[in-house]
């Protein structure tokens, strides 16, 4: 018997939200106003609070208060999570000749933002366990020229930072959390975004929280870096500044006020949605053990995975791809080829040359049906499917 349980469906979510994101979209039309107007304003506004909501003394939060000093993030709304991730990084310094840490498993952007500003990403390897950059292969990796890292908070797990923001202490570098796939995830009571020097967001309509289109956002804590990213978006101008006096050589990658206005109407359900994703995470959890599977670590004590993908690894993977795509049920492998192996990254000199746990990944990643709207009875039917592949080699 076939079903049919798509990787990911936004269509629930949309017949639930079409009343209020129709009148979103009126809203701003009969506004006239277009380009960094009240949406965008307000929308910075509320993701900044949601973020702050959601650390220290928020619902995922550890209850720890001694970070309350770290200050408020600034939210910078852009045209996309590329952007954000490029933006955030001259932000912060990074130009021609520098080097930057990136992991190699992860989607290419991350390590495309560092290229665009004439910089060099150095690759670097994942913890076999998290899939997030190993700290002690990111301290081999780092040379005299590095001057950043890009820890990616991977399918919403998120990385080590406590023994990242330690190597980037002892090394002086700027560190950038490439937060596209990690809304609302939480480390040891803070939330990702707000934990290194900044943070890249992506609203690609299929992410926890997705746009009608692309759209990105950039927070910091320091108003002057928030200030700098201000500029960086909106060709160089100052906030407030006269129209046509450019202080800097920024490029245009605001994000508009149609998507701000989509946006807003979405975040009010974030922390809903990411609740279901845990549930719909636990019940795989449940259900998949004992298998020959490597199940996604849930966290670690005062860590919250946001599940943007639930990904299993199995030596059979490809085996069991064809088996569930037989059987009508969605899957992806994400990534099949890392980003140091990418036709665009072969004439770039990698330092160090070999990424074993990043081949094993992706060799062996799977990502299963996961979003909000999906039930436990479709969860239960996928893992019957995994069940019967392994009894039926
Ligand atoms: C880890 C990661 N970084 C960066 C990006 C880039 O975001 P965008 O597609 O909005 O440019 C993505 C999105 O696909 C991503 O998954």
């Amino acid at each position: 018997m076939t079903t049919n349980i798509p990787l990911l469906s936004l269509k629930a979510q949309h017949e639930r939200l079409a009343p209020e994101l129709r009148q979103a979209v009126v809203r701003v039309v009969d506004s006239g106003i277009f380009i960094l107007g009240p949406e965008v304003k307000q929308f910075e506004a509320e993701f900044a609070a949601a973020l702050r909501a959601c650390g220290i003394g928020g619902s995922a939060g550890a209850g720890r208060t001694d970070f309350l000093t770290t200050g408020a993030p600034h939210a910078v709304g852009v045209s996309n999570g590329t952007d954000a991730l490029r933006v955030a990084l001259e932000a912060v310094g990074v130009g021609p000749g520098d080097e930057v840490l990136v992991p190699s498993f992860t989607f290419i952007a991350t390590a495309t933002a560092v290229s665009a500003l004439g910089a060099s990403p150095v690759f670097v390897d994942i913890d076999p366990v998290t899939m997030t950059m190993n700290p002690a292969a990111a301290a081999a990796a780092a040379g005299p020229k590095t001057k950043a890292m890009v820890p990616v908070h991977l399918f919403g797990y998120p990385a080590d930072m406590d023994e990242l923001l330690a190597l980037a202490a002892e090394k002086d570098l700027r560190v950038v959390e490439d937060c596209a796939q990690a809304h609302l995830t939480t480390y040891k009571g803070r939330t990702v975004g707000t934990i290194g020097d900044a943070g890249a967001f992506s609203f690609y309509p299929s992410k926890n929280m997705g746009a009608a289109g692309d759209a990105g956002a950039v927070t910091v804590s320091d108003p002057e870096l928030a200030e700098a990213v201000r500029q960086l978006r909106n060709c160089g101008r100052e906030t407030g500044g006269p129209a046509y006096r450019h202080v800097r050589v920024g490029q245009n990658c605001r994000l508009d006020e149609l998507q701000a206005a989509v946006l807003r109407v979405k975040l009010k359900y974030l922390p809903e949605w990411t609740a279901k994703r845990r549930a719909v995470a636990l019940r795989y959890s449940q259900n998949l053990q004992g298998l020959p599977v490597f199940l996604p670590d849930p966290g670690r004590s005062g860590t919250n995975h946001t599940f943007h993908l639930f990904v299993i690894r199995c030596d059979r993977r490809d085996e069991l791809a064809r088996h569930l795509t037989e059987k009508g049920i969605g899957n992806g492998v994400y990534y099949p080829i890392p980003v140091h192996r990418q036709p665009a990254y072969m004439e770039v000199r990698i330092r160090p040359t070999a990424l074993p746990h990043t081949e094993e990944a992706c060799r062996t990643a799977l990502a299963l049906p996961m979003f909000p709207e999906l039930e436990l009875g479709a969860v239960d039917a996928v893992c019957q499917a995994i069940k019967d592949f392994f009894k039926h080699p």
